[in-house]
């Protein structure tokens, strides 16, 4: 096929798989299998962060997984997060190493900061008082060091609204190389997508099937009418065609799943493509975030008041 989308040229030059395996509720015990399968079944790019509390499970995989042979170090592309918790610009570098040594890495290929928020560092949970007005051209400029040293390769955000993301780029010495945020059917972010386009920043897409299992959430992605339609027709899945869709409107997808059947059949999203067609009613459907970030709004702790100010609107 002409155009397969395998990957997505960054801002730095560097070519990042369009596919990687997203480990956020990947319980101890299973995430480490999971990666394994998902490496060896031709997985080149694995979304991890810090307060996923699963790094050093997936550090001992990787290492084992280079020294099987499996896999080098140099064709995989690992991503990891900055928590909110460790924003001072004097903790960031220290939050990276832990990170390193967890992963058991020499360098990390993203290293991004996880949400526009601060918390009181050492803090444990979401409490309210544990908020506190964040420093993001401070705490930039500290991932900008990482960057300078090449432990980070490429640095960027996460959950970023397009005005936080445009108020980041006019400090930025480096521009942030991408803004990976929830992108799926149901919350297709079409602002912020033009924004990043204009920018040169790439979207990358979590939760791209609708997190379906997250209990405090509601997502029916999956059983949108308009993609069981569409998935019917071309004889795929529905996680198929929902992850084919965002490959072709050209954001990255990290699906999550420690299930060995659904991490390969998340894998074949190439080779085949959405017909114009059939990708154009992809644009009728109703729009939604779902994950609202209502943990870090507080009236009195933090900075945010409301759910408008996190996300500046868009909502
Ligand atoms: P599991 O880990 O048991 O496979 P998202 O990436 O949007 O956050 O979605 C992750 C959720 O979707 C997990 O609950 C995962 O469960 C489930 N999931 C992953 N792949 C598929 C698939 N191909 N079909 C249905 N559900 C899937």
């Amino acid at each position: 096929m002409a155009n397969d989308i395998r990957f997505f040229e960054l801002n730095t030059g560097a070519k990042m798989p369009s596919l990687g395996l997203g480990t956020w509720q990947s319980s101890p015990g299973l995430v480490g299998e999971a990666v394994a399968t998902a490496i060896k079944a031709g997985y080149r790019h694995i979304d991890c962060a810090q307060v996923y509390g699963n790094e050093k499970e997936i550090g001992l995989v990787l290492r084992k997984l280079f020294e099987d042979g499996v896999v080098k170090r140099e064709e995989l592309w690992i991503t990891s997060k900055l928590w909110c918790t460790d924003h001072a610009p004097e903790d960031v570098l220290e939050a990276l190493d832990r990170t390193l040594r967890d992963l058991q890495l020499e360098y990390i290929d993203l290293f991004l900061i996880h949400w526009p928020v601060r918390m009181k560092k050492g803090s444990v949970g979401f409490k309210p008082e544990n908020l506190v007005e964040p420093d993001i051209p401070g705490t930039w400029r500290a991932m900008e060091t990482l960057y300078d040293s090449c432990k980070a390769r490429a640095i960027g955000v996460s959950n970023f609204s397009t005005k936080k993301l445009s108020d980041l780029l006019d400090v930025a010495r480096v521009p942030p190389a991408v803004d990976q945020v929830e992108c799926h059917l149901s919350w297709q972010q079409g602002k912020l997508r033009s924004f990043c386009k204009s920018k040169g920043v790439h979207l990358s897409g979590y939760s791209p099937l609708g997190s379906p299992g997250t209990t405090w959430i509601k997502s029916d992605v999956l059983k949108n009418p308009i993609l069981l339609s569409v998935a019917e027709k071309l004889g795929k899945t529905p996680a198929q065609v929902a992850l084919r869709w965002g490959l072709q409107m050209g954001h990255s997808v990290l699906p999550k799943s420690t299930n060995e059947a659904r991490i390969k059949e998340n894998l074949d999203v190439f080779c085949w493509s959405i017909p114009e067609e059939l990708f154009a009613k992809f644009s009728e459907i109703e729009q939604a975030r779902l994950l609202r970030g209502t943990s870090f709004v507080h009236d009195t702790f933090g900075p945010y008041r409301s759910l408008e100010e996190l996300w500046d609107g868009e909502l």
